[in-house]
């Protein structure tokens, strides 16, 4: 973690904030256009024009992106309730929005520890709402990217929050897409993966490549046009999302579309054409 990063945190501790940190607001960054279509207030104005950008080509984002987000819910959800983790590590956690994870299973088991990871510097500079723990669990923050999956197991948060010989839920949500290597991509979640302890689970979801129109249609346009506003993504297709949970026990129904996985009553209803993701929830034998 750069020094920077180590001050912001000390400082989000304490209450405070500083104002060290270069944003790059001229740039759109994944993190905030998320926020803005989410209806967050945590984005500039370079993030809002491509969000604009991005709508007016797939009308449909919004839709999905809220379909994604309250997967997000129901899966950290199930982990706690039906596998009875109490220990989370989520790569790509983005700007805060309630109910982030930590108030999921916190809300069911306060003694949960949850440690968030994203190298976007704006989730940095939120932490602050990312680390409002239950007195008996812990909440930590790590500012690293998921390409040095290995800085990111050795880094004091994850060694001093976590108990690495106990199971825990690795969530990478809508955060695998921007890894265009898909290869590269298996890799850093099985290294993540291998680190981890029998009954450990992992929670995936990220753009689908292969559904039939007319949402085929509008991932196709929302890759190209995330990639024309300078942010790589790709595309996975449904067994593409399978292989990331090789070896592991797929739990039910399998991989779907975040708009349909173990839905509950607090679940938007959302219909196949506005859901361009695919997720999945699995354990490790
Ligand atoms: C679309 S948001 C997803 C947020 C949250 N997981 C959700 O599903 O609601 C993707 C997040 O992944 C982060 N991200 C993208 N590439 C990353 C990388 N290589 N390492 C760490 N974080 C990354 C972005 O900064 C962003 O906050």
């Amino acid at each position: 973690m750069s020094d920077d990063a180590r001050r912001w945190l000390d400082a989000a501790a304490r209450g405070e904030r500083l104002d060290t940190i270069d944003l790059k607001t001229e740039v759109p960054h994944a993190a905030r256009i998320y926020d803005y279509l989410l209806g967050g207030k945590t984005n500039f104005p370079a993030d809002r024009a491509a969000a604009e950008e991005i709508v007016r080509q797939v009308p449909g984002l919004p839709i999905s992106m809220r379909a994604n987000r309250d997967f997000v819910r129901r899966v950290a959800k199930h982990a706690v309730t039906e596998l009875g983790l109490r220990q989370f590590l989520d790569i790509g956690t983005g700007l805060p929005t309630p109910p982030n994870m930590h108030e999921v299973v916190q809300a069911v088991a306060p003694e949960s520890r949850v440690v968030y990871v994203d190298n976007d510097p704006i989730v940095l500079t939120h932490a602050r709402a990312l680390l409002t723990s239950t007195p008996q669990g812990r909440t930590a923050y790590v500012n690293a990217d998921l390409r040095d999956p290995q800085a990111i197991l050795d880094s004091p948060q994850v060694r001093d929050t976590l108990d690495m010989s106990r199971p825990v839920l690795l969530s990478v949500i809508a955060i695998l897409q921007f890894i265009p290597d898909q290869a590269r991509a298996r890799e850093i979640v099985s290294t993540i993966l291998g680190a981890l302890p029998a009954g450990s689970a992992l929670a995936v979801s990220t753009v689908a490549g292969d559904l039939p129109a007319p949402a085929g249609d509008e991932v196709a346009k929302s890759v190209r046009s995330y990639n024309a506003q300078g942010i790589p993504t790709v595309a996975y297709t449904r067994s593409g999302v399978e292989a990331l949970f090789a070896g592991l026990d797929l739990v039910d129904p399998g991989v779907t579309l975040v708009n349909t996985w173990n839905l509950d009553e607090a679940a938007p209803e959302v219909p196949d054409r506005n859901a361009f993701m695919y997720c999945g929830l699995a354990v490790k034998p």
